[in-house]
């Protein structure tokens, strides 16, 4: 089962920071998932939230923020929130990448950050996973990188899973953990896909996650 740090090893460093990062790297995670929004300057930043009151000393929303000021505040280890780009040069191809659509217009500075990684030899295709609860973008992203692999992301996986898995050639369904059933996880194996459970840190839910057969898990503590 693949163990995919979420937001980084957010159970030990603040979420989505470098240091988040560089400490699932350092515990061996094999993935990393964040999330990433474009702000007012048009840089793809990684973030949870639409705005930045709760991981960092500033208030407002992201879309609304330049880059610059978004930068002058700090998040609770003193960083300040990274870059896409600032991101992946952090993780540097050593794990592979889940990369979360979260704002609008994200899925075109995903696409452009990933071409741009990909120019250097210490990233393959194969490293990126590419997924959104919001499905119409993630459709517009799949149109401008077809070669990269998509992830697409439900909270109660609904019994249509397929229709949008299907126009996405999708290489996942990301869940809700807490949702998932025996027959509902064989009905997406059956389908083709590989199913990511999110977000499991309890010992009991990652044994019972193993015994579904899930494909992977995200997990605070990588
Ligand atoms: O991608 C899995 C998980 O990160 C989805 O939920 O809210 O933590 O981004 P959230
Ligand atoms: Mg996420």
């Amino acid at each position: 089962m693949l163990i995919i740090a979420h937001r980084g090893a957010s159970g030990h460093k603040p979420e989505n920071t470098i240091a988040s990062f560089l400490r699932a790297l350092e515990l061996g995670a094999k993935m990393i998932e964040f999330d990433v929004h474009v702000c007012k300057s048009g840089e793809a930043i990684v973030i949870h939230d639409f705005t930045i009151d709760r991981t960092t000393n500033g208030k407002g929303f992201v879309s609304e923020l330049s880059l610059e000021e978004i930068k002058s505040f700090d998040t609770d280890n003193g960083e300040t929130v990274p870059t896409l780009y600032e991101t992946l040069e952090a993780i540097n191809g050593k794990s592979m990448v889940n990369i979360e659509i979260k704002g609008k217009k994200s899925y075109k500075e995903v696409a452009k950050a990933i071409k741009r990684q990909m120019e250097s030899s210490v990233w393959e295709k194969e490293d990126f996973l590419v997924s959104s609860f919001n499905h119409e973008d993630l459709l517009k992203f799949h149109k401008l990188m077809p070669e990269i692999k998509t992830g697409v992301l439900f909270e109660h996986v609904p019994e249509n899973f397929h229709e949008i898995a299907d126009k996405l050639k999708a290489y996942s369904i990301n869940a809700n953990f807490e949702f998932l059933t025996n027959e509902i996880v064989d009905k997406i194996h059956n389908s083709g896909y590989k199913v990511f459970a999110y977000t499991v840190n309890e010992e009991s839910d990652k044994s019972k996650m193993e015994n579904m057969n899930v494909d992977g898990i995200f997990t605070n503590y990588p």
